[in-house]
């Protein structure tokens, strides 16, 4: 009897994401197999394969499981919520002990949690991974984020590192740690992408229309601050997006394109997460704020008349070129703070959700492959590698040093936006972080004076020990 092949590897979900990723696993010698319910999928899957690889899609779950080697890899990816728990329910009955799901999508980590006490009655492992990098990273070498059961990573492993971006030979994956580990790891990579592309969007405005930098300069500054030690995925690509055209009209596509900016929900789930472990992550916050205040469009419109302010105006004396390396100084110093944030948060998080994250490997495998990595994360992997316990990136004396030295330049961009009534959120919050850090003493005695006064919530301090209230006025 002829012996039917076995599949390493199953995708659930051929969407762009999944067929890629899988089209990639095949790439690296493991046979595969996808299954959708739409049959022009895994049509497209297989007319995609390349020659000499082994990839088959079907429509059918029944025929999906039993090809599979045992133990069984089955990875979902599909939309987050719902459409998750609707493929775990329908391939249940269809898996043994022992048999492992990979959740690849960006779902909620408290899900993951819930998901994997379920299936663990069951005798199913359940792995939430994150995947970064698009659609080009999933053909070609995505960040992959994975956490969970040690064992069941192990099984997974080889065919996770083969596909993993790969900086100086070392792959983009690695066990980050228990439970949702993989999927809070992700979140956050999420929120810090939101944080740099509100950034990178507000030195843009800053220069065109504080400024006045034409969109063809904009191009050659993105592309030199890309050169320099700005190197990083998001500036590159806004270089890249300022040199796209429109092919109906002719004009520069960024230009066409409605400034209403949508989201999917993972950068608010960061910023309410950090609020709940108390961890301030004020660049984000604004991040996901102005994204909301983009939708306004109506309203954004009318004020835009009614409150119409007098703009200190930029003076043409030469001296834009300098402006302009200020203002690219400041973004690296706003950005590195936005990295800070979140590795504070992932920190806390670890802690408080018993994760056993290492913050240096969550950097070392963001600097290829996913839409955040950047030149600058091998620095935080050093610092992190010299000191694992280092509560804050700002603490690192390099990091320290690096912005002290550009520090007065995101303050000089601040303040030209200011002048110039130009929105400039997230450099500020990062701005107010670094200064709010490095405050030794803060106004919030006052705070705690007041919450005394008007509600008896009672203060230290700093005098001597104990609760104390005071009968004020
Ligand atoms: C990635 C991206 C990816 C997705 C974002 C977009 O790492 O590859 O983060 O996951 O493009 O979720 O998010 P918004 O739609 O919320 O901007």
């Amino acid at each position: 009897m002829k012996k039917t092949l076995q599949y390493d590897f199953g995708m659930v979900g051929l969407g762009v994401m999944g067929r890629n990723l899988l089209l990639n696993i095949a790439d690296h010698g493991f046979p595969v197999i996808g299954l959708d319910n739409d049959p022009v999928k895994t049509t497209v899957l297989e007319a995609e394969a390349v020659a000499g690889t082994k990839v088959k899609g079907t429509v059918s779950a029944p025929e999906f499981i039993q090809s599979l080697s045992r133990p069984r890899a089955v990875m979902l990816l599909v939309p987050a919520g719902k459409a998750v728990d609707a493929v775990v329910e329908e391939l249940l009955p269809l898996l043994e002990p022992g048999d492992i799901i990979i959740d690849g999508g960006n779902s909620y980590f408290a899900d993951t949690e819930r998901r994997m006490a379920y299936l663990a009655q069951k005798e199913i492992h359940f792995l939430g991974i994150g995947v970064s990098g698009g659609e080009k990273g999933a053909r070609f070498g995505p960040s992959i984020m994975p956490g969970g059961n040690r064992q069941a990573y192990e099984r997974v492993r080889p065919v996770l590192e083969a596909v993993a971006a790969k900086v100086n030979g070392e792959p983009c994956v690695t066990y980050l740690g228990t439970g949702s580990a993989g999927n809070y790891v992700k979140m956050v990579h999420n929120g810090i992408e939101y944080g740099l592309m509100q950034l990178i969007a507000e030195t843009y405005d800053l220069m065109k229309r504080g400024l006045g930098v034409p969109d063809d300069e904009l191009q050659r500054i993105y592309e030199s601050w890309n050169a320099g030690e700005l190197q990083s995925f998001l500036v590159e690509i806004t270089a890249h997006i300022f040199r796209q055209g429109d092919e109906h009209t002719g004009e520069r596509l960024v230009n066409l394109i409605s400034d209403r900016a949508r989201s999917k929900g993972t950068g608010k789930w960061t910023s309410q997460n950090a609020m709940d472990l108390q961890v301030p992550l004020p660049t984000v916050d604004m991040a996901v704020a102005m994204r909301d205040l983009s939708a306004l469009k109506d309203e954004r419109v009318q004020a835009a008349k009614m409150l119409a302010v007098p703009s200190a105006g930029i003076s043409e004396n030469g001296n834009r070129q300098q402006v302009v390396v200020q203002i690219g100084n400041a973004l690296y110093v706003a950005m590195i703070i936005t990295y800070a944030q979140g590795m504070a948060l992932l920190r806390t998080a670890s802690e408080a959700y018993g994760f056993g994250l290492r913050l240096d490997e969550v950097a070392r495998i963001w600097r290829g492959g996913c839409i955040i990595r950047a030149a600058c994360l091998e620095d935080f992997r050093k610092a992190y590698q010299i000191n694992p316990g280092l509560p804050n990136l700002l603490l690192d004396p390099t990091v320290a040093g690096m912005l002290k030295k550009r520090q007065s330049d995101l303050r000089a961009a601040v303040t030209l936006a200011v002048g110039t009534g130009v929105p400039v959120p997230a450099l500020m919050a990062s701005l107010a972080y670094f200064d709010g850090y490095r405050s030794g003493t803060l106004p919030t005695n006052l705070i705690q004076a007041q919450r005394d006064y008007f509600g008896a919530h009672t203060y230290e301090r700093t005098d001597k020990d104990g609760i104390f209230h005071t009968q004020w006025g």
